[in-house]
């Protein structure tokens, strides 16, 4: 089964072709990702109309090489896939509608993708992982705490109530007059710097449920900050140490509790997934390591290239689906809000600049 894949969501404009095979294993003949950071990174973070035009100009010449690097024609083609949502509405709508001229051309399936499920589904294209298992997904855009228990079977055991986790890193940097996206620089800063010279809060910490809360501790940031303007380096540094304290310690309890939840509902999961940008920091990675062990699993962080946006993740969720004959019509709405969970309902108060949680 040949799958084509088509990412457009947020700020990367990616577009992969995946092979799955009939023991259910995968293979990526192709995976092009056209990040526009460049674009955004005056604006200190993603500009929604910019990206959609991003989109418009990029799409078509990233799927053509997607497709003449896996040496596919678009017969041989099983289906189309595209994430449907949820994301910033523009470039959702110009990548769903490139995936149903495809589609409607070349008369082949089209597959609405839930961009979360296809997070949730990468580690059974790169390691073939078994369900039933834990991802822990923080991004710009999405922190989650989601049970994988199959395919299309999705049960979220935590969200954050207001900030994503790398919204609030690259708030922080911006405060800290730091360059976007945050992250990277905030993780740099925080090495050379005193993680205890602050006492930043811990959000929800002891909390029976597994949801996170990081805007109090981003205003925290901005509070010291400004107090002690002008900032030397080595203030930044200590705000970046103690600030990545402050998420380490609120991430080991709230992914702790993510993961006893998950233990009461599901048995002991086969892996904790980790995904996204944030999955990238080094600090993060062992303090998951460290809970990944406290509850007898293993931890699985996909290679730094499938974590973070593309199109062989939205193309393997095709696949998975397609296999199931899980298909989609002409009809199918771009989202820009898109529970993984359909039961789920958001947590009071919350509202995100960036997508539907
Ligand atoms: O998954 P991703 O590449 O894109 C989406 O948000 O969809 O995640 C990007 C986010 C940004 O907020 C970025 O600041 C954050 O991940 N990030 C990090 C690190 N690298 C990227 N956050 C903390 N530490 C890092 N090393
Ligand atoms: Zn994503």
């Amino acid at each position: 089964m040949l799958v084509l894949g088509i990412e457009t969501t947020c700020d990367e404009t990616a577009a992969a072709v995946v092979e799955r095979q009939s023991d259910g294993s995968g293979k990526i003949l192709s995976n092009v990702v056209r990040s526009q950071i460049a674009e955004h990174a005056r604006f200190g973070g993603v500009v929604p109309e910019i990206a959609a035009r991003a989109h418009v100009d990029l799409l078509d010449g990233i799927v053509d090489s997607a497709m003449k690097e896996a040496g596919v024609g678009y017969a041989q083609l099983s289906a189309v896939a595209a994430a449907a949502g949820p994301g910033l509405i523009g470039g959702v709508i110009v990548g769903l509608t490139t995936a149903k001229a495809i589609a409607m051309v070349h008369d082949t399936p089209l597959i609405a993708v839930n961009h979360l499920e296809a997070h949730a589904l990468t580690p059974r294209l790169t390691c073939a992982l078994a369900f039933p298992y834990c991802l822990f997904l923080a991004s710009g855009g999405h922190t989650q705490i989601v049970a994988v228990v199959g395919v299309g079977q999705y049960v979220r055991l935590g969200t954050t109530v207001d900030d994503a986790m790398g919204e609030a890193f690259d708030k922080v940097a911006k405060m800290l007059s730091l360059p976007y996206p945050g992250g990277p620089q905030v993780e740099r800063a925080a090495e050379g710097g005193d993680a205890k010279r602050f006492t930043f809060p811990r959000p929800m910490l002891g909390r029976p449920d597994a949801n996170f809360s990081l805007s109090g501790l981003k205003t925290a940031v901005r509070n010291e900050a400004s107090r002690l303007t002008p900032l030397e380096p080595q203030d930044i540094s200590d705000l970046c140490a103690s600030f990545q304290a402050a998420v380490l310690d609120s991430t080991a309890d709230r992914l702790s509790v993510g993961l006893k939840l998950f233990q009461e509902q599901f048995g002991t999961p086969r892996a904790l997934v980790a995904a996204g940008g944030v999955a990238a920091n080094h600090a993060i990675r062992s303090a998951l390591q460290d809970v990944a062990a406290k509850a007898q699993t293993t931890l699985i962080i996909p290679p730094p290239a499938l974590c973070t946006d593309n199109g062989a993740m939205i193309a393997w969720a095709g696949a998975e689906r397609m296999a199931l004959g899980l298909t989609d019509t002409m009809e199918a709405p771009p989202r820009a809000r898109w529970l993984l969970d359909a039961n789920a309902k958001a947590p009071a108060g919350h509202a995100n600049s960036r997508a539907g949680h």
